[in-house]
């Protein structure tokens, strides 16, 4: 995720761009750049690092242009560095391009262009867009544009600017968020609308395959074909600090809302024809052929993700998986075999703990796979290899999109060794690649029903206690569902694999106890309603998520209804009611939701 800013104007454009990139810094900020339009040239400067390292850079320039395009980037194709920082220019330096989303065919474009002479300086996919820009360009801007567009796979949000068109701005959007702010004399656009709301409330939001012009004086929208289309503008009432997670009032619900498009974003160029494209893999398949066991290990919510990946790798691998947690896994007598592959799971790749386990385990020996969020982490470098999870920057410090991301990924992982070590047929994985191409949709569906969610926190958030049940994978989601109950709402919440209360536990269900039981797993619904049916004769009130269960519905005091789905990845689904259940409940209890207390997102103390 990158955040792109222009104007165009009677104002010094510089001062207002960089204004605006501090606002959008929250997309990604491994590097900074920004451009502006001078009588004799492009004005450009990129650094590696936060804004603030592009601004001391800057310290004295003042370029007197009154157009300009900004980016600050969380890179995905290219490292962190000052030549792959945006915006990026074509051969004659005429054009400048900044650009938020993935050209998924860049490499073919890439190319072509190079066939054809154009240099290019840096390793991102962006690059291409200024130099088949360079290549069309017949002295129309928004022609050139309409023209390169169907040339593209992938998303952006993308800004240009010529040097032969001073004052004209023209931008593009397709799966990538983009608006415009009108002011009078002057325009502007943005990755979102904080970025604008020192400047102008009049927004205009930009829907997918369309393409505007902005001159200072107006503001011009076409669809793909070149038409023009008319659009209101509406105004915007939120305050500017808040407005950076509008229109959620907390990042975390911003975040839970994001999954169908994250999720999407993991799968992106991943499957073909039903089969797991795995590139990043390659070098490992010999490692992962002949590996006897499988390590994983990670902290927190990535520990419950690797919860999942066990049961979804012993089934459809038939190799063993060890589960760790990371501080765990660093101080017990390892015997790590040759041939042992660990795989390390964190979203921010920079957890003290996992990648301390993940040192260890190269120092005995082992290779290590890391599936992590944030290109270039400690966790990256140091891993043999990486998959990314391409979840976007996660803010609240309550992981949501990071997770289903990441059990998402170990989805693929499964269906990838599966292929490697023959124990899937082509059909059987091609079958079950269908049903994860679903996920986004089913949780998209899940997500429609945050307003039953909410009135259930209600029940719940009197409460000091509640116990989170499941069976196999309901377990492991059961304990990512207690997890963000007790880190944003402070309720005590214990999760116990359901068949175990009665060795104990049991003993703490009274009247009214509240207990989530999770009861999405076919081959295990009847054990499950055995355990459901112990609880209540105990006086519990239930609440259970299930897909199929119309006798578990029967059952419980309350009860949320997944999609059906084949039940190997409803980890993906079910895990979303209980994310909305721990923020509803949050909220209801006045808790501080995206900055709970005594935590802190990247954990980088041991
Ligand atoms: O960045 P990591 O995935 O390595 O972080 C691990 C845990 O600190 C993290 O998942 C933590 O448990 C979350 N706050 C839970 O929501």
């Amino acid at each position: 995720m990158c955040g792109i800013m222009g104007y165009t104007g009677y104002r010094q454009a510089l001062p207002l761009l960089l204004e605006g990139l501090k606002r959008l810094e929250y997309r990604g900020y491994d590097s900074a750049g920004v451009a502006v339009l001078e009588s004799n040239g492009i004005f450009l400067k990129k650094k590696a690092g936060k804004l603030a390292v592009l601004e001391s850079c800057l310290n004295g320039c003042q370029p007197a242009g009154v157009v300009g395009i900004g980016h600050t980037r969380w890179a995905t194709h290219g490292v962190p560095c000052d030549r792959n920082a945006h915006p990026h220019l074509d051969c004659r330096g005429e054009l400048a391009v900044v650009h938020n989303g993935i050209i998924e065919n860049y490499i073919s474009l890439r190319a072509e262009l190079s066939g054809n002479g154009h240099r290019f300086l840096s390793e991102t996919d962006t690059e291409v867009l200024p130099h088949l820009l360079e290549e069309i360009y017949q002295g129309d801007l928004l022609a050139s544009l309409l023209a390169l567009l169907p040339r593209l796979h992938g998303s952006y949000a993308m800004a240009v600017m010529s040097l032969r068109e001073p004052g004209r701005l023209l931008v593009a959007r397709r799966d990538s968020p983009l608006v415009l702010g009108l002011g009078k004399g002057e325009n502007f656009l943005a990755s979102d609308i904080p970025a604008l709301l020192p400047y102008t409330r009049r927004i205009l939001v930009m829907e997918d395959g369309e393409v505007a012009e902005l001159w200072p004086d107006g503001v011009k929208i076409y669809d793909a074909s070149g038409r023009q289309l008319t659009r209101e503008a509406f105004p915007v009432e939120w305050d500017a600090a808040a407005a950076e997670k509008a229109p959620y009032p907390h990042f975390m619900l911003k975040e839970i809302h994001e999954q169908p498009r994250t999720l999407r974003d993991t799968l992106r160029g991943r499957m073909e024809g039903g089969r797991v494209l795995l590139p990043e893999l390659d070098g490992a398949a010999t490692y992962l052929r002949q590996c006897r066991r499988l390590f994983i290990t990670a902290c927190g919510t990535a520990f419950h993700a690797g919860l999942v990946g066990k049961y979804l790798i012993e089934k459809l691998v038939r190799l063993p998986v060890e589960v760790d947690i990371a501080s765990e896994f660093r101080y017990r007598d390892l015997l790590l075999q040759p041939h042992d592959v660990v795989v390390v799971i964190s979203q921010s790749g920079e957890t003290a703990d996992t990648l301390a386990a993940l040192r260890l385990a190269r120092n005995l020996g082992a290779k290590v796979l890391a599936i992590t969020n944030v290109l270039g982490s400690s966790v990256a470098r140091e891993a043999d290899w990486v998959l990314y999870t391409w979840a976007g920057p996660e803010i609240a410090v309550a992981s949501t999109k990071a997770y289903t991301a990441q059990v998402l990924l170990i989805a693929l992982l499964s269906l990838h060794l599966a292929e490697l070590r023959g124990t899937l047929s082509p059909s059987e994985v091609t079958g079950l690649a269908q049903e994860i191409d679903l996920l986004p949709e089913r949780v998209a569906q899940v997500l429609r029903q945050e307003a039953e969610v909410a009135s259930l926190a209600q029940r719940l958030k009197e409460h000091e206690h509640c116990f989170f049940i499941g069976r196999g994978m309901d377990w492991a989601v059961a304990a990512e569902g207690a997890l963000k109950l007790k880190e944003i709402s402070y309720i005590h919440a214990e999760t116990y694999p359901a068949g175990e209360l009665k060795h104990g536990t049991l003993a703490l269900i009274t009247e009214g106890v509240p207990v989530v039981a999770l009861a999405t797993q076919l081959s295990l619904l009847e054990k499950m309603l055995s355990n459901i049916k112990e609880v209540k004769a105990r006086g519990a009130w239930v609440l259970a998520v299930t897909a199929d269960g119309e006798e578990v519905a029967e059952e419980v005091d309350a009860c949320l209804r997944l999609p059906p789905g084949d039940p190997l990845f409803l980890p993906v689904v079910a895990v979303v009611p209980l994310q909305l259940l721990a923020y509803h409940v949050a909220v209801a209890r006045g808790c501080d939701v995206d900055q709970p207390r005594n935590l802190a997102k990247s954990v980088t103390v041991e």
